[in-house]
């Protein structure tokens, strides 16, 4: 497969990660990669607790944590090396997390066999970045966290097809995009620009151990609900728009709600499948 452009900073970080001895060390050396974090005193332990937290308010927040959820099938797109994939496990019979890197769902099955439910797990390679290979109405819920900002723009929106493909009619889904900011004038031609630096043979890895750098280069694709709406909105009902209570959004006709722990850049399309 060519190499995409968009695909070189994970794949690279992919690579970090498998170096690594175990996951508490990929997290130590390079939990940057999913949350700002480095450093000795760190463990795979505590990296799980913020996806356990995390989980628990958004599950709770957009009332997909019900005594049903038991037995009921999540689809968790862009799991790492499992950060959040633990907590679902312990609440869902069975969650199938895709990520675009193996080296990422190699460290997620262990995250999970240490702090999760490995008997609830599924994993599954999204090679192409834009296609869940399941079967049409299979789960019955498609969760994404920080994943579709850092996909190419038609990628993003042909992953959010594929959620609500796999979701079940009456079946939910939340998933979390970036909005356009003032800044981004200048964050998404440069991500660009780093991007294409990332695939210069040796210079990607060397670059994914550098903070700022792959930051950049994860720079690449902001969404409006509008967008969302246009490309899924008919196979939707009760849509809701979560953004954060300090900066607002134009929902472009779905219910917005507030919740202060959204962070201002970020939205969520929370919603039923017709
Ligand atoms: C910032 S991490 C977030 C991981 C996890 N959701 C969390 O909150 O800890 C983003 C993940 O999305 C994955 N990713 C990026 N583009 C993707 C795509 N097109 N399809 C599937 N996964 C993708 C990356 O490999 C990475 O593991």
């Amino acid at each position: 497969m060519a190499r995409r452009s968009q695909f070189v900073p994970w794949k690279a970080a992919g690579r970090v990660s498998e170096r690594q001895t175990d996951a508490d060390d990929v997290v130590r050396t390079t939990g940057w990669v999913f949350n700002n974090e480095t450093g000795q005193q760190l463990t795979l332990a505590s990296f799980v607790a913020t996806g356990d937290e995390e989980v628990g308010s958004y599950l709770h927040t957009f009332g997909l944590d019900g005594d049903d959820a038991a037995g009921k099938d999540l689809v968790e797109i862009g799991s790492g090396i499992g950060r959040m994939t633990c907590a679902f496990t312990k609440r869902f019979r069975c969650v199938t997390a895709c990520d675009l890197d193996a080296g990422f769902l190699e460290r997620c099955r262990e995250s999970v066999a240490r702090f999760g439910r490995p008997k609830s797990l599924r994993t599954l390679e999204v090679a192409d970045g834009r296609t869940i290979r399941l079967p049409d109405n299979s789960a019955d819920v498609a969760f994404s966290f920080i994943t579709l900002q850092h996909c190419r723009r038609d990628h993003a929106l042909a992953l959010t097809t594929e959620a609500v493909r796999v979701v079940r009619s009456g079946g939910r889904i939340a998933l979390n995009y970036r909005r356009r900011s003032p800044i981004d004038a200048v964050l998404v031609p440069v991500g660009s620009v780093v991007r294409t630096v990332f695939k210069i043979p040796g210079i990607g890895t060397t670059m994914s151990r550098h903070r700022s750098m792959t930051r950049l280069a994860w720079q690449a694709n902001r969404l409006a609900p509008h967008d969302l709406v246009v490309a899924v909105g008919r196979a939707l009902r009760d849509v809701e728009v979560w953004h954060n209570p300090h900066r607002a959004i134009d929902g472009a006709g779905a219910t917005t709600r507030t919740m202060a722990g959204v962070n201002p850049s970020h939205w969520w399309l929370v919603a039923t499948v017709a």
